[in-house]
């Protein structure tokens, strides 16, 4: 009944967290604040649930694109940017999927679901893209799609402007830049936006990972024909009334993620210190080391409350690679202090 090929697949592994410092799945640590938790409380009761949601997110669409200063009809909006991958994937032209390796292991998983060939371009030793082997295999798989994660899942680092910008200009599939780790980075490639460079986003990062909510930029005559796979009715009524109440209050969620990137100067500061961890230089709200004996790291965190994302098990350039989302302060010196006790 069920393909061999989906038979064969692991399903994706959520680690239960119950009880533990969770610093595994990029999430804000932060919950919303008192008063913000009543307003919200009090539209999710307005809201009809008995009625399905509105289909065209007008509303929606016209806060997203004021926000990023494009128009309503270059917004496709998905379930978490994971949906908008998927749609990606079923629209686009037959033909290979390129993406670097290591990289967010949904472009690869969903492109196989959908039976569309993908072909991996390795990274240098130090996380660094080269544009032109990228761009090679490109060419020589004749490729309908490429995604370049902006900066980039697992390793943290975010490739130069330089090397974006002529994949951009060379490359002739549709490119998805996805900048789902924006609000941490110094920059953003939505400048590169052209018929076949389109720009994926997400709130997930940034304080909002439960509402499920991302969104697609890209030209309004490519977003009207994505919307045509768009399942109808894809974000829920909660989901619309929620972000519309919380884009009133953007500004808390921005001072959230600026805390988070100073907390992120800390724990790197902090860790580059420790004799045995090397730490890579991260734009995320996740850092990325290696260490020696990783898994037995991962496991004596994991005794001491804490649960971290072991990339170990995914070989090559991950080997020893732990990554660490980062977390409030306190949970932060959690971290610190059981590595401290772990490396001496
Ligand atoms: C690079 C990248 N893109 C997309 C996503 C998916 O985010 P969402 O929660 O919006 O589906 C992730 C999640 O970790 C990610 O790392």
């Amino acid at each position: 009944m069920i393909r061999s090929d989906i038979r064969a697949l692991s399903a994706y592994h959520v680690q239960d967290s119950q009880g533990l410092i969770k610093l595994d799945a990029m999430e804000n640590p932060y919950p919303l604040p008192d008063a913000l938790r009543r307003s919200w409380a009090e539209r999710i009761a307005e809201t009809n649930i008995n009625r399905y949601p509105d289909a065209d997110m007008a509303r929606l669409r016209q806060t997203i694109a004021e926000h990023e200063g494009v128009d309503p009809d270059q917004v496709l909006i998905g379930n978490g940017s994971d949906e908008i991958i998927q749609m990606l994937l079923m629209a686009v032209d037959a033909g290979t999927c390129v993406t670097p390796t290591p990289t967010f292991v949904m472009y690869d998983l969903i492109s196989h679901w959908l039976k569309r060939p993908v072909a991996s371009v390795p990274l240098n030793a130090d996380f660094s893209l080269d544009a032109d082997l990228f761009l090679n295999i490109c060419n020589r798989e004749k490729a309908a799609i490429a995604f370049l994660a902006c900066p980039n899942n697992p390793t943290g680092n975010l490739w130069p402007e330089a090397s974006i910008k002529k994949i951009a200009d060379q490359f002739g599939g549709l490119l998805v830049l996805d900048e789902a780790y924006g609000p941490f980075a110094d920059r953003s490639y939505v400048s590169m936006m052209r018929p076949n460079v389109m720009v994926l986003r997400t709130f997930s990062k940034f304080g909002w990972a439960g509402l499920r909510l991302g969104y697609l930029l890209g030209e309004a005559d490519a977003i009207t024909h994505l919307n045509k796979v768009r399942l109808p009715y894809n974000i829920n009524s909660l989901t619309q009334t929620s972000a519309a109440l919380l884009f009133e209050h953007f500004n808390v969620f921005e001072k959230q993620a600026a805390d988070i990137r100073a907390e992120r100067g800390r724990v790197t500061a902090a860790l580059t210190g420790l004799e045995g961890v090397e730490v890579f230089p991260s734009q995320t709200n996740f850092i990325l080391i290696r260490v020696a004996g990783a898994q037995k790291v991962f496991d004596q965190l994991l005794d001491a409350g804490i649960l971290i994302k072991n990339m170990h098990g995914a070989g090559g350039l991950l080997s020893n690679c732990l990554r660490i989302t980062i977390g409030s302060p306190a949970e932060n010196d959690a971290v610190l202090s059981t590595f401290r006790e772990i490396m001496s």
